[in-house]
């Protein structure tokens, strides 16, 4: 089958490996020269992903008969729609439905709306009147958000970038004078406590099939400090749990995620595709940071190095309706995966600097590797100011997992950073124990 599949990132990458898996003809739209895309494609077209006319057209021209879409900004645009409008189904939702991620405020009222569980507490303010009363409410614990997409990096949390009243007042304003996200409006937010994981499913509109947990890791610099960043690294658990998280917190979590799929539908925005739910667990059980419309990156190259069923096939479904658990099966393993970034990213990037990527080096260690935001020219490989690529160890267990991602690592070179404590077992003992101390067990 004919395949379209748009982005250029780490996490397009697995999406296009384990669409080739079986034997699919890809043909691709990305921003940047993402080598791994273009080797495994049958075209490419470099273009702005968000143009979204040139996407189509271009779609047509080759005569896709399926198209997936891995980041935000073309859904927000509406290319699910207008790809469906010209009778390609989509793997990916359509503008009304991304809002759960492309808007704050949507969300969360849809949420409120809908008794949906798993809330903070937030107010949706407008002007800084707004904003003063919210911290009046909600007291100054908060979590400061511009309503629109700000690629990971708009979140402000009270004691760790706010420090105090008058903090959270000036980054108000900005995001209101400014309209950082698009828009002159932001959501402020009960600040949760506990630990952050990511369940991703997929969804056909009316059913949803959850894949396995993963945690991610946000921050720029190890020991979870720094920047927030679109992600640095994560890793999974075999059979799907994590070593903080029960069985009964992954249902919970999934039920929040069922009735959200449910308030769409009735709001009259069916949601296909890849959902992506970012939860805190509390004392109280998950919460919810933050919907995504899409797989998450780095999430998206845990779950599809494991994912042994035919993903065109789960695209399709999902495109059309039918989807089951028995046609999503996920191997038994535990994942690690660290980014490689340029030297600098979360505050000063260094884009345009070579990288040098052994890649049999990498395949004798047993790790794969995805490529990222990297543009390849002249058979060298450049960095750009976003991720260059992730490498993603597999095995048994999470330490072993995360050794082979360490090996491979090392046949990297030029001006990069990795957070090589993310998977690593002193890590992960921290958070089992701060997840026992939240519930009072500890
Ligand atoms: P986002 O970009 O919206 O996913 O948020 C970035 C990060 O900010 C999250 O991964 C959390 O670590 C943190 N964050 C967002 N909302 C909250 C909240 N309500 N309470 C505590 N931390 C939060
Ligand atoms: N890793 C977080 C995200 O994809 O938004």
């Amino acid at each position: 089958m004919k395949i379209l599949a748009v982005g250029g990132g780490g996490r397009e990458h697995a999406i296009v490996e384990a669409l080739a898996r079986s034997g699919n003809d890809i043909y691709a739209c990305m921003s940047n020269s993402n080598p791994g895309i273009s080797r495994r494609a049958k075209d490419c077209l470099l273009i702005n992903e968000k143009d979204v006319l040139k996407v189509v057209e271009y779609a047509k021209s080759k005569g896709v008969a399926l198209a997936v879409i891995g980041p935000e900004a073309p859904l927000e645009a509406g290319i699910a729609d207008a790809l469906e409008a010209a009778e390609i189904p989509t793997a990916s939702p359509s503008k009304a439905a991304a809002m759960i991620e492309t808007s704050k405020s949507f969300s969360r009222e849809l949420m409120l709306k809908h008794g949906v569980a798993g809330r903070a507490k937030f107010s949706v303010a407008n002007d800084i009147n707004d904003v003063k009363k919210a911290i009046d409410d909600l007291g100054e614990s908060i979590v400061v958000k511009p309503t629109g997409l700000t690629g990971g990096k708009g979140v402000k949390v009270f004691g760790e970038h706010l420090m105090s009243r008058e903090d959270i007042i000036s980054y108000a304003k900005d995001i209101l004078e400014k309209r950082i996200g698009g828009s002159a409006q932001l959501v402020i937010e009960e600040k949760l406590v506990g630990e952050e994981f990511t369940l991703q499913a997929f969804c056909d509109g009316m059913r949803l099939v959850p894949m396995p947990a993963v945690q991610d890791h946000k921050r720029a610099f190890e020991g979870d400090k720094g920047p927030n960043t679109g992600g640095m690294g994560a890793y999974s658990q075999a059979g799907g749990l994590l070593p903080f998280l029960s069985e009964d917190d992954y249902h919970a979590a999934v039920g929040i995620m069922s009735d959200v799929v449910e308030a769409l539908r009735k709001e009259g925005a069916e949601y296909k595709g890849v959902l992506y739910g970012q939860f805190m667990l509390t004392k109280e059980g998950p919460k919810v940071v933050e919907f995504n419309a899409r797989f998450g990156d780095p999430e998206a190259m845990n779950v599809l190095s494991i994912l042994d069923s035919d993903f065109a096939a789960i695209c399709e479904r999902m495109a059309g309706g039918g989807i089951s658990m028995n046609g999503a099966a996920f191997a038994p393993r535990a994942t690690v995966c660290k980014y490689v970034v340029p030297e600098g990213y979360g505050t000063k990037p260094l884009a345009g600097e070579e990288i040098k990527i052994d890649e049999a080096g990498i395949a004798d260690e047993g790790a794969v590797l995805y490529y990222a935001n990297v543009n390849a020219s002249d058979g060298r490989v450049l960095t750009t100011t976003s991720r260059s690529a992730g490498i993603v160890g597999v095995s048994e267990e999470i330490h072993d997992a995360e050794m082979i991602a360490e090996r491979a690592i090392k046949h990297i070179s030029g001006r990069i950073a990795v957070r090589h404590d993310i998977g690593r077992r002193e890590m992960i003992e921290a958070r089992v124990r701060h997840m026992k101390e939240i519930r009072g067990d500890a």
